[in-house]
């Protein structure tokens, strides 16, 4: 069995850290973060990710997974490095190759003192092109060996949803692996086929279109969004149209398929935004103008704006108006707050004078470094609502889809909702309160108010 180790202790470097040595295999994680490695160590994630905290200290239990700072002394203890830092994006777009440069030298320099044969694998996203062209002419000169022929270099994107990044890294729809030369894609492929059990499958291509494939995969899902928004915009403007009925229509076909047609506040986290925008800075780069993904980003930044729309038609000026906010995490089941649409939503409120009191069942100590005073924060739903003028669900935590009408009626100063991820039954909340929701041809609610049992 191959002794791993991994640099970076992000998202994806962790649960796949985790992942890995509860299979069985010698785990070594690093990372710069000192504050990181030490709680790792004590069997606590630096981060909220569902199961992988049991996980984690069942592995650091087991003494297959250690955290240690000594990058060099990682590499050095195994067979296979995983390069997982991250790749920010810069002012302009483009990606910021800093971490992944500093890792690849820093292996390098771990290379030049080992004996036998070592695989480094870049997993981070970067642009095509960078596992070729960047990591290995610094692996090279760090190390003062070849590429190919003392080491080997693969390129292997990752394709982990937060919150459910256990899941995805146990069991993906596939796994790509971008090969330097022909011994390093077949030590990875080897290595990958005896951690699935054969059970997954494996394309192996050059490192470019592997990287490729990372931004391909998340300008597509972003664009499926972006689709339903626009879809949204129109519907909301056509009486007795819902999106909702329409995305289940177009997602059964199954060429389409029903994910990712879920319109709403448009999407936010550290990849999708950051993603496009790279993919866009790139195009522009070798000559050619983008014009699908440019409108990706454009439908995405006008959600928030439409949902402080909504709420001016409705209320007018929002000057003095409390707004109550649910969900401000990017997506349910993580406290990332990174690009998440509350931010803007909130931001857009603000200047127009309303005054906020937000709610998320997690995310609220990282939002508060956010916005640092200028909003209120509640210690549930009923406390969010209390004398609100208006209420936004901006994202779809659970416990939000359990609140019934009468709980919007009894808090609220005035009962309005706009459901900005559509998680109500249009007929059942506007039967009692006003009910606006994204997508949602307004005079479809009075309609179906007098269809009693119609259901979204
Ligand atoms: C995304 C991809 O789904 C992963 O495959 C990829 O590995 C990851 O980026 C990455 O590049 O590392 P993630 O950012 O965790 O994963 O979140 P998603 O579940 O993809 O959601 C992204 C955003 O889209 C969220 O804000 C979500 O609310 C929004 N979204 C998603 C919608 O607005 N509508 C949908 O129908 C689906």
């Amino acid at each position: 069995m191959h002794k791993i180790s991994i640099v970076g202790a992000g998202y994806v470097g962790l649960c796949t850290a985790v992942c890995f040595a509860n299979r069985g295999y010698k785990t070594t994680i690093s990372d710069i973060r000192e504050e990181s490695v030490k709680l790792i160590q004590r069997g606590a994630s630096p981060f909220y990710e569902p199961h992988l905290n049991g996980l984690l200290k069942k592995a650091i239990k087991s003494g297959n997974l250690r955290a240690i700072l000594d990058r060099e002394g990682a590499v050095l203890d195994s067979e296979i490095t995983f390069i997982t830092v991250g790749t920010p994006s810069t002012l302009d777009g483009s990606v910021n190759l800093h971490f992944v440069k500093n890792s690849a030298r820093e292996i390098g320099g771990a290379l030049r003192k080992k004996d036998g044969y070592h695989l480094v694998v870049v997993k981070s996203t970067v642009p095509p092109g960078t596992t070729k062209h960047v990591v290995k002419s610094i692996l090279e000169k760090n190390s003062g060996k070849k590429a190919g022929k003392d080491f080997g270099l693969c390129m292997n994107p990752e394709f982990l949803r937060e919150g459910s990044a256990i899941h995805d890294t146990l069991k993906p729809d596939r796994v790509v692996v971008g090969e330097h030369d022909e011994r390093s894609g077949e030590t990875l492929e080897d290595f990958y086929k005896d951690f699935y059990n054969g059970r997954v499958p494996i394309l192996r291509m050059n490192p470019a279109s592997a990287e490729m494939v990372k931004y391909a995969s998340n300008a597509l899902l972003a664009t499926k969004i972006s689709f339903i928004n626009s879809i949204a915009n129109i519907c909301e403007r056509v009486p007795n149209l819902d999106v909702t009925q329409v995305a289940k229509a177009v997602g059964m076909d199954h060429r389409v398929n029903p994910l990712f047609l879920e319109a709403g506040v448009g999407f936010g986290g550290s990849c999708f935004p950051k993603d496009v925008k790279a993919l866009v800075s790139l195009s522009r780069n070798l000559g050619y103008r983008p014009s699908l993904l440019e409108s990706v980003l454009e439908v995405n930044e006008g959600q928030p704006k439409r949902m402080v729309e909504l709420a001016r038609q409705e209320l007018g000026s929002l000057k003095g108006k409390k707004v109550a906010i649910l969900g401000l995490s990017f997506k349910p089941n993580t406290d990332d707050m990174r690009e998440a649409p509350s931010i803007r939503i909130i931001i857009l409120l603000l200047r127009e004078g309303a005054s906020i009191c937000a709610y998320d069942p997690i995310a609220t100590e990282n939002a508060k470094s956010i916005f640092d005073g200028k909003i209120d924060f509640a210690p549930s739903s009923i406390e969010c609502l209390k004398n609100a003028d208006c209420c936004m669900v901006v994202t779809e935590w659970s416990e939000f889809k359990t609140l019934k009408p009468s709980i919007f009626l009894k808090h609220m100063k005035r009962p309005i909702m706009i459901d900005g991820r559509r998680i109500y039954n249009p007929s059942e909340f506007s039967r009692e309160l006003k009910y606006i929701a994204i997508g949602l041809g307004q005079e479809q609610c009075q309609e179906k108010n007098s269809h009693k049992g119609d259901q979204a």
